[in-house]
């Protein structure tokens, strides 16, 4: 297996952030080697036909909710050695905001999301409060020659009511990596002008421990 890059220091840092602002970005998380192979698996996935124009959230499953979100998406399985690899780095940080967050966070999920030309997601929650389901969001980007110019800048706000100008911009560059409280943050990604490739990951708390009993359970 690819052995996963983790600069101990730099992801503490950003878990540092996640409690302080509710919100972190480090550049250069994932190293190249790992962005191509993931790159690699998207491809694959995109060829494959298994992309479906995603749908907001898993309630609106049939939904095409085309005014607030234009991507297709895949989940992640871990079938290839780049996966593998990357669900082990996801693994290491949800033991690692366990420890210093006591968050309990249970299991971890990502999609493979690919923004054609024209791709766009409206300001929004990953969760909404109460329902005890996702609550620390990742980004990881697989956009080796991004520029200016691609736009798909990912806006961050504080708080759900500030509504001013984005407290971050970030640029979707291969191998920046964004934690974000799903419950609290708002945040949205700008017009793409050119296609554009991310990993989104939720770490989730066992939904039978929250508000709602879990009906799987
Ligand atoms: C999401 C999301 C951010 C991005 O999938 O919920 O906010 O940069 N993605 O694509
Ligand atoms: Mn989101």
């Amino acid at each position: 297996m690819l052995a996963p890059p983790f600069d101990r220091e730099a992801i503490d840092q950003l878990i540092g952030d996640l409690a302080d602002r509710g919100f972190g970005v480090l550049t250069d998380a994932i190293a190249a080697p790992l962005v191509d192979r993931l790159v690699a698996d998207c491809i694959a996935r995109e060829d494959s036909g298994e992309m479906a124009r995603a749908a907001i959230g898993r309630e609106e499953a049939h939904t095409l909710e085309t005014r607030i979100r234009r991507v297709d998406a895949a989940w992640l399985d871990g079938r290839s050695d780049g996966e593998a690899a990357f669900l082990a780095l996801a693994e290491q940080i949800r033991s690692a905001i366990n420890r210093r967050l006591y968050l309990g966070l249970f299991e971890f999920e990502a999609q493979f999301l690919t923004y054609p030309p024209g791709g766009f997601y409206a300001r929004h929650l990953d969760s909404l409060r109460g329902t005890r389901n996702r609550i620390v969001s990742m980004v990881v980007y697989l956009n080796s020659d991004w520029e200016p110019a691609h736009g798909g800048e990912l806006d961050i706000w504080s708080e759900k009511d500030d509504f001013g100008p984005p407290m971050a911009t970030v640029a979707p560059r291969a191998g920046t990596m964004v934690l974000m409280l799903s419950e609290e943050i708002p945040h949205a990604v700008r017009s793409a002008n050119a296609q554009r490739r991310v990993i989104a990951g939720w770490f989730r708390v066992n939904a039978s421990t929250g508000q709602r009993a879990d009906p799987a359970r």
